[in-house]
């Protein structure tokens, strides 16, 4: 079965095909950076309106790397739930059209189920559930159980900025420019991580929560400091103390995740799992611990349409459908559990 994936769920158009749930035939992503870089963030307007401009171009680019024709797709698979509702909807308007067009099925999906999918479209035969999956982007932030095929618990999320969007606020603070993550990457690999000592909040705590406002402002705050006494900020120190306290957060709850869990496979996805330190650091952790890590290469780690045409086979095959009255929710319950998000450790017991 050849299902075409749409994803328009944030600021990246990516059109993927997929056989069978997990032959990639093409992954084509078009990003707008580019477009949000002045405003140090993701302009939900320009987002939306540039995703309609381009979507067209990217499923015929899709389907010429491919090497299929139109005629030739048997199911639409789309993003429908999570994310930014404008985006979403210009994802489910095309996916609507076509499926009209061609006379073809249509699945509406969970962006985050793509995501969990992603990582056992790259790591086939290998990582099986149930596992861990941590979602690190600009989007989410989130640790999911992953127990089986659209069984899916969500035991720990973000309660404010994603550590996506605190590493493209201290960059916009820092004039580097958007998206941060790679730039602060960059920089980190230059500077002191010991050098300033920020906080790592709710990393004690008893629960899979995050929050990274508070590492944000206690930055800001330091940088305020520096700057009104005049001194020269130690750019590259300021960036790797800020990752390291990022890192250890991240690394921190998802080790205390496998060990209440029980689970010891640890699939992680998102633009922040780009990232090379934080690869090392929960490879580190995993191996010191006994539990298995599986990091997609970048083009699925990151929102494409590959893991929305693979998660949509399945779907489909386990009788979900859509009809043409498909609205986008930016936010959305996921699988059927649904979001059973419970901030404690009780669930477990
Ligand atoms: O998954 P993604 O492409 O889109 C969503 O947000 O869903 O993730 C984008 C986020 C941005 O916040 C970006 O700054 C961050 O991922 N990012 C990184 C790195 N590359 C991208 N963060 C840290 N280190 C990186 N190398
Ligand atoms: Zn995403």
């Amino acid at each position: 079965m050849i299902v075409i994936g749409i994803d328009t769920s944030c600021d990246d158009t990516g059109v993927g095909i997929v056989v069978d749930g997990f032959d990639i035939l093409s992954n084509v992503i078009a990003s707008q950076h580019g477009f949000h870089e002045p405003y140090g963030g993701i302009v939900p307007a320009i987002a939306a309106r540039r995703h309609s401009r381009v979507i067209n171009r990217i499923i015929e680019m899709a389907l010429r790397e491919a090497n299929i024709s139109f005629d030739e797709i048997d199911l639409i698979a789309v993003s429908s739930d999570q994310g930014l509702s404008p985006s979403l909807a210009v994802g489910v308007a095309a996916a609507k059209s076509l499926g009209l067009a061609l006379e073809k099925p249509l699945v509406g999906l969970h962006h985050v189920e793509g995501h969990i999918h992603s990582n056992i479209m790259a790591h086939r035969g290998q990582l099986e559930y149930p596992f861990l999956c941590l979602t690190v982007a600009g989007g989410h932030t989130l640790i999911l159980a992953a127990h089986e095929f659209g069984k899916y618990e969500l035991i720990g999320r973000c309660r404010d900025d994603s550590a996506g969007e605190a590493y493209d606020k201290i960059a916009r603070r820092l004039g580097l420019g958007y998206p941060g993550g790679p730039i602060i990457e960059k920089l980190a690999a230059k500077g002191n991580p010991h050098a300033f000592q920020f906080p790592r909040p709710m990393i004690h705590q008893d629960n899979f929560d995050f929050s990274f406002s508070g590492l944000k402002s206690s930055v800001n705050r330091t940088l305020d400091k520096i700057e009104n006494n005049n001194c020269k900020v130690a750019t590259e120190d300021v960036a790797a103390s800020f990752q390291q306290a990022v890192i250890d957060i991240l690394v921190a709850k998802t080790k205390y995740a496998c060990e209440k869990t029980g689970l010891r496979r640890i699939a992680v996805a998102g633009g922040v799992a780009a990232n090379t330190f934080f690869k090392s650091e929960v490879i580190e952790m995993a191996s010191m611990n006994g539990y298995e890590v599986f990091i997609p290469p970048k083009d699925l780690c990151i929102d494409n349409g590959a893991m929305i045409a693979g998660v949509g086979y399945l779907a489909y095959k386990e009788g979900r459908e859509s009809d043409m009255s498909l609205d986008c929710r930016a936010n959305a319950p996921l699988g059927s559990l649904g979001v059973r998000y419970k901030a404690s450790t009780k669930y477990l017991d």
